[in-house]
C-alpha cells in the first residue's frame, strides 16, 4: 500500500485526476469506478480541467458506480445516480450510455445486485476505483464487520453514517436505511484502488486502515490485501499516522515517471 500525504484536498484531487488522465491516455476505453460524497469532488473538478485542456479523452470511458441508496427515485437529487450525473457525467461530457450502476429503485434487490456484478464483469472490470472512507472505516457502503469477501448486495447503514449523510437531505428521517453497495470482494477486483481522505474527522479511520490489522471491523483495511492500493490523505487526515514521516520520505524520493 502506498500512502501519499498531500497539503490539502485540492492537491489530492490533482494527483488522483492525473492518475486517471494517464490511465485514459494509455487505455481510452478504461472503466473508472467513482465514489460519491464530498471527498471526491476535487478529483472530478481537476479531471474536468484536464479533459477541457485536452490532456485526457473521455469519448470511450465508462463510469461505474460504487453504491446507491435503495428506495430513492432515480431522479431524486440525492440518489447517487443523480449525483454522479451532476458531478461527473455532465461536466465531463460523458453520455449516460457509458454509465454502469445498480438499480436502487428495484423491487428485486438480489436480482439488481447480480445484474450489476454481471455488468461489471462484461465491462472487463474496473481499472481504477476511487474510494472515500467513512468515519467508521467503511468503503462503498460496506459498514464495519462486512465480509472482506462480500459481493454487491444490500446493506443497512449505521446510524453514524446516516447522521454523516444527513447534510445532503432536509432532515435525517429522509436518509434511507438501506443501500446497494459493491462488496469488498468486488472492490478488491479493481486493478488500482485509490482512496482519498481529507479532514481530521477521517484521521482515526485512516490510521486503522493503514496501520491497523486487516479486520472486517475496519472495512477499508482490506486495501492492505490489494497489490496496487494508493491512499491519498491531507495533513489533517494523516495526523494519526505513526509512519507519516516515512510516507513523506518515500513519496518525495519516488521517480516522477512512476505516478501513483
Ligand atoms: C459513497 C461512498 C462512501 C463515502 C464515505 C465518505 O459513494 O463510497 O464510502 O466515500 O461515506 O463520504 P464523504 O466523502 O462525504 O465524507
Amino acid at each position: 500500500m502506498e500512502v501519499v500525504i498531500v497539503p490539502d484536498a485540492e492537491a489530492g484531487g490533482e494527483l488522483i485526476a492525473e492518475a486517471m488522465a494517464a490511465l485514459l491516455r494509455r487505455k481510452p476505453g478504461a472503466v473508472l469506478g467513482v465514489a460519491t460524497g464530498s471527498t471526491p469532488l476535487p478529483v472530478y473538478r481537476a479531471l474536468e480541467a484536464k479533459v477541457r485542456a485536452g490532456e485526457a479523452g473521455v469519448t470511450r470511458v465508462r463510469i461505474a458506480q460504487l453504491d446507491e441508496y435503495v428506495g430513492l427515485p432515480a431522479e431524486h437529487p440525492e440518489s447517487y445516480r443523480s449525483v454522479l450525473r451532476r458531478e461527473v457525467l455532465e461536466p465531463l461530457g460523458i453520455s449516460a450510455d457509458a454509465f454502469l450502476g445498480p438499480d436502487g429503485t428495484t423491487t428485486d434487490v438480489p436480482a439488481a445486485c447480480a445484474a450489476y456484478e454481471a455488468a461489471l464483469t462484461a465491462a472487463g472490470g474496473v481499472d481504477l476505483q476511487l474510494l472515500g472512507i467513512g468515519t467508521d472505516g467503511h468503503i462503498g457502503f460496506n459498514e464495519p464487520c462486512s465480509s472482506l469477501a462480500s459481493r454487491t448486495r444490500i446493506k443497512t447503514l449505521t446510524e453514524q453514517t446516516r447522521v454523516d449523510n444527513a447534510r445532503f437531505f432536509d432532515d435525517i428521517s429522509q436518509v434511507p436505511h438501506h443501500v446497494i453497495t459493491q462488496g469488498i470482494g468486488t472492490i478488491l477486483e479493481a486493478r488500482h484502488l485509490v482512496l482519498l481522505a481529507t479532514g481530521e474527522g477521517k484521521a482515526d479511520a485512516v490510521a486503522a486502515t493503514v496501520e491497523g490489522p486487516v479486520a472486517a471491523v475496519c472495512p477499508a483495511s482490506a486495501l492492505q490485501l490489494h497489490a496496487h492500493a494508493t491512499v491519498v490523505v491531507d495533513e489533517a487526515a494523516a495526523s494519526k499516522l505513526k509512519l507519516a514521516e516515512y510516507f513523506r520520505h518515500t513519496f518525495a524520493a519516488k521517480p516522477s515517471w512512476q505516478g501513483i
